[in-house]
C-alpha cells in the first residue's frame, strides 16, 4: 500500500474533517521522527495516516476491526500490528514493541493538544510554536481535557526520552508540514 492509496482508505472510512486533519498530524510527526533516525518515512506515515482508520465507523471496535479492513486492502503485518498498538491498554492489549509504534503511541494524543493551541492563536498556524507553551498547556488539565496526559507520559516513557523532546520534534514536524496538511484538507 503507497501513501496515496493509504489516503484513499482513510477517506473512505473518515467523513468528519477533524478526524482526517488528526490523521494527517499524526502522519507528519511519524515521517519527521522516521527522517530523524533514518527509518522509511513513507511506512511510518502511513501508519500515523491509518493509526484511526476504524474509530469513526466502529468506534466499539476500535483497534480490532481495523484489522480486517487493513487485512482486505493488502496491508502487511508490520503496519496492522502498528496500528493496533496504538490503543495499547485502552482498547486492544497489543503492546507497542518497534520504535515506530512507540512514537505513534506518545504522538497520538499530543497532537489534539497541538491543534487547540493551533486554534486559539491569533495566527490559527503552528509557526513560532514555543515547546515552553505547549509544556504549559500539557500541564493545564482543563486544557484540551480530552487528550489524555497519561497516555502522552507513557509514551515518552516507552521512547525513553524527556517530554520536551517529544514536544520538539512534534512542533517541527507540524510547522514543516503544516501548508501539505492544508493542501490534503482541500481534497477530502
Ligand atoms: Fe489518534
Amino acid at each position: 500500500m503507497n501513501r496515496e492509496e493509504a489516503f484513499k482508505l482513510l477517506k473512505k472510512y473518515n467523513k468528519e474533517e477533524y478526524h482526517i486533519k488528526h490523521a494527517l498530524m499524526v502522519e507528519s510527526i511519524m515521517r519527521y521522527y522516521a527522517s530523524l533516525h533514518g527509518y522509511d518515512e513513507e511506512f511510518w506515515g502511513i501508519a500515523g495516516l491509518l493509526h484511526d482508520l476504524d474509530y469513526e465507523m466502529y468506534p466499539d471496535e476500535h483497534c480490532i476491526k481495523v484489522r480486517e479492513i487493513l487485512e482486505e486492502n493488502g496491508a502487511s503485518e508490520e503496519l496492522i500490528h502498528a496500528v493496533c498498538s496504538h490503543g495499547y491498554n485502552i482498547c486492544t492489549d497489543v503492546k507497542p514493541e518497534h520504535y515506530m509504534e512507540k512514537v505513534l503511541y506518545a504522538c497520538d494524543e499530543l497532537t489534539g493538544i497541538i491543534a487547540s493551541l493551533i486554534s486559539m492563536r491569533p495566527s490559527h498556524n503552528a509557526q513560532g510554536m514555543e515547546t515552553s507553551t505547549l509544556k504549559k498547556k500539557f500541564k493545564d488539565k482543563t486544557f484540551a481535557r480530552g487528550c489524555s496526559r497519561d497516555i502522552i507520559k507513557n509514551g515518552v516513557e516507552m521512547l525513553e526520552c524527556e517530554l520536551t523532546e517529544l514536544f520538539e520534534n512534534a512542533i517541527k514536524a507540524i510547522e514543516k508540514d503544516e501548508e501539505f496538511i492544508l493542501k490534503e484538507l482541500q481534497r477530502i
